[in-house]
C-alpha cells in the first residue's frame, strides 16, 4: 500500500467553507493577498464565493446514486435547483395529494452539504397536470394558491429563492402574456396573486420571476421589466428576476446581456442566472461562458449563477454538449473559462477561454476481478509547461494501491489523490506524458473522477 504521508488537507466542502470564510475575513480587514491561493479558488463554488456569489447546478434525483455525478456536484457547486422534481406534475399530480419524495432527496442532499436550494417552479403552464387545466376560474385560483402554500410550506426555511412564476410572457415582438390556464382564466392578476401568496407562505424565501429569451434588451424583456417596475411601484412582493440563459448559435449571448441585467438590478431586484447552458464546444463555447460570468460579476446585484446540469450526457439538449463537464465528467474548456472569469485558478491558462495550459484525459487499462489500472494522459496546451498537477477522486471504499510515473499526495479522506510529476514535468507545447495507478475496487468498479490539469 502507498504511504499516505503527504500534508493533510480538509475535505472539499470544508475547504470551500473555510475559503469563503477567509475571503470574508480578509475583505473585512482589507487584506486581499490570499485571494489567489489554491484553496480559495480551485472550484467553481469557492471561486464564486470569493466574489460573493453562489455557483449552482440543476440536479436530477435519479442521478444521485452515480458516484462521479455526486462527487462533481459536491466538489464544484454550492447551490442546487431540482431540474423537474418540484414542478407541479411531480409534486401534485392529483389534486391536493402531494408527493415530495424525489424533491426531498435533492433538498436533503443539499442541506447535508451546506448547499443552497433554488425552488423551481410553482406556477408554470408546462408540466402541469391536466386536472389543473380543466378547472374553472374559481377552482383554479384556489388550486394555485393551495399549491403555492403546500409546496412552499413543506420547504419553508429551506429554499433560498423560489421561481414563483415561470415563462408567463410570449416570445416575439408583442410583449404580450402567454396563453395558459392561469392567464386565460384568471387574467393578468394571476402573477401578482401568486407572488402575494408566496410571500405569506415563506417570508424568508426570495421570490423570483423566471423566463427565457429575456437575456438581452428586447420586446419580451421589456414586458417583464415593465411588470417588475410596476410591482416595485405598487409594493407587490418580488425580490428577484431569473434569466434562464439557454444559448446556442441561433440564440447567442446578447451583446447587451450585462446592460439588461443591470437595468433590472436598478429596479431594486436581485438578478440571478438560473438555467445557463450554451451549446457548442471548445474555444467559442468557453468564450461565451466566460462572457456570461463576467457580465454577472459586473452587476452588483447579480447574486449567483446556476448551470442547467452537471454533465453533457444528462442535459435536456445533450446533443448540443452545452455544459461544463463532458459525458465522462472531464472538465471542458468552458469550465476553465468560467473558473478563470470567477478569478479562480485555471492552472496557468490564459484566462480568456482560449484553452487550458494542459489537459488531463483518463483511460482504464487492464482490469481484474478485484482491481483495475487507470492511466491519465497530460497534454500541454499551446505553450510549454514545466510542471503539472491533477487530482484523481475515488469512490469509497475504493483505494489506490500503487502509482507510477508521478508523485502522489492525499487528502485527509484518502479518496482524493493529487498527482504531480516525477521527472516528467517538462512538456513542450502539445506534448504528452502519462501516469498510472491501480485501483482496488473493494466492490465498486466506478471510474475515478479526474480533475482539471493545472500547470506552470
Ligand atoms: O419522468 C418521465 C419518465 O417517467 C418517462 O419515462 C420519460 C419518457 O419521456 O419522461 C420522463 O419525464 C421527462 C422529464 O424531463 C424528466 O426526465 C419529460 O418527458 C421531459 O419533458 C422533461 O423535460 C424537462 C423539461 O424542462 C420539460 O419542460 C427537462 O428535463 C428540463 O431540463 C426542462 O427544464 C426547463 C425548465 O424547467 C424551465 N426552462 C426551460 C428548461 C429547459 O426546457
Amino acid at each position: 500500500m502507498l504511504m499516505l504521508n503527504s500534508r493533510r488537507t480538509s475535505p472539499p466542502r470544508t475547504r470551500r467553507a473555510l475559503g469563503a470564510g477567509l475571503a470574508g475575513l480578509l475583505a473585512l480587514t482589507g487584506v486581499t493577498a490570499l485571494a489567489g491561493t489554491a484553496d480559495a479558488a480551485t472550484t467553481l463554488a469557492s471561486a464564486a464565493a470569493a466574489k460573493g456569489r453562489y455557483f449552482g447546478t440543476a440536479v436530477a434525483a435519479g442521478h444521485l446514486g452515480e458516484a462521479p455525478y455526486v462527487s462533481t456536484l459536491n466538489t464544484e457547486f454550492d447551490s442546487v435547483t431540482p431540474e423537474n422534481e418540484m414542478k407541479w406534475d411531480a409534486v401534485e399530480a392529483t389534486r391536493n395529494s402531494f408527493n415530495f419524495s424525489a424533491a426531498d432527496r435533492i433538498v436533503s442532499h443539499a442541506q447535508s452539504r451546506g448547499m443552497k436550494v433554488r425552488g423551481h417552479t410553482l406556477v408554470w403552464h408546462s408540466q402541469l397536470p391536466s386536472w389543473v387545466s380543466g378547472l374553472g376560474a374559481t377552482d383554479l385560483r384556489a388550486a394555485m394558491n393551495n399549491h403555492i402554500n403546500q409546496v412552499m410550506g413543506h420547504y419553508k426555511g429551506k429554499i433560498h429563492s423560489w421561481d414563483v412564476v415561470n415563462e408567463a410572457f410570449q416570445d416575439g415582438s408583442s410583449g404580450a402574456r402567454r396563453s395558459s390556464p392561469f392567464q386565460d382564466k384568471l387574467g393578468n392578476g394571476f402573477i401578482e396573486e401568486a407572488f402575494r401568496t408566496a410571500r405569506a407562505a415563506d417570508p424568508a424565501a426570495k421570490l423570483c420571476y423566471n423566463d427565457y429569451n429575456t437575456d438581452g434588451i428586447n420586446a419580451k424583456s421589456n414586458a417583464v421589466y415593465n411588470m417588475v417596475k410596476d410591482f416595485k411601484a405598487r409594493g407587490v412582493p418580488i425580490d428577484c428576476v431569473g434569466f434562464q440563459s439557454h444559448f446556442n448559435s441561433a440564440s447567442p449571448v446578447p451583446a447587451d446581456y450585462q446592460a439588461n441585467l443591470q437595468r433590472f438590478a436598478d429596479l431594486g431586484v436581485e438578478v440571478q442566472i438560473t438555467e445557463l447552458d450554451i451549446e457548442g464546444s471548445g474555444t467559442s463555447q468557453a468564450t461565451s461562458y466566460g462572457n456570461v460570468v463576467k457580465a454577472c460579476l459586473a452587476v452588483t446585484r447579480c447574486t449567483g449563477i446556476t448551470v442547467w446540469g452537471i454533465t453533457d450526457k444528462y442535459s435536456w439538449r445533450a446533443s448540443g454538449t452545452p455544459l461544463l463537464f463532458d459525458s465522462n465528467y472531464n472538465k471542458k474548456p468552458a469550465y476553465t473559462a468560467v473558473l478563470s472569469a470567477l478569478g479562480g485558478s485555471s492552472g496557468g491558462g490564459d484566462g480568456g477561454g482560449s484553452g487550458a495550459a494542459c489537459t488531463a484525459t483518463y483511460a482504464k487499462a487492464e482490469e481484474w476481478s478485484d482491481r483495475f489500472n487507470g492511466r491519465v494522459t497530460i497534454t500541454a496546451g499551446s505553450k510549454a509547461i514545466s510542471t503539472w498537477s491533477v487530482t484523481v477522486t475515488l469512490t469509497p471504499p475504493q483505494k489506490i494501491s500503487t502509482t507510477w510515473n508521478g508523485t502522489p499526495s492525499w487528502d485527509s479522506s484518502g479518496n482524493v489523490m493529487t498527482m504531480k510529476p516525477n521527472g516528467n514535468g517538462n512538456l513542450a507545447a502539445g506534448a504528452s506524458t502519462s501516469f498510472g495507478f491501480t485501483v482496488m475496487k473493494n466492490g465498486t468498479s466506478t471510474p475515478p473522477v479526474i480533475g482539471s490539469c493545472t500547470a506552470s
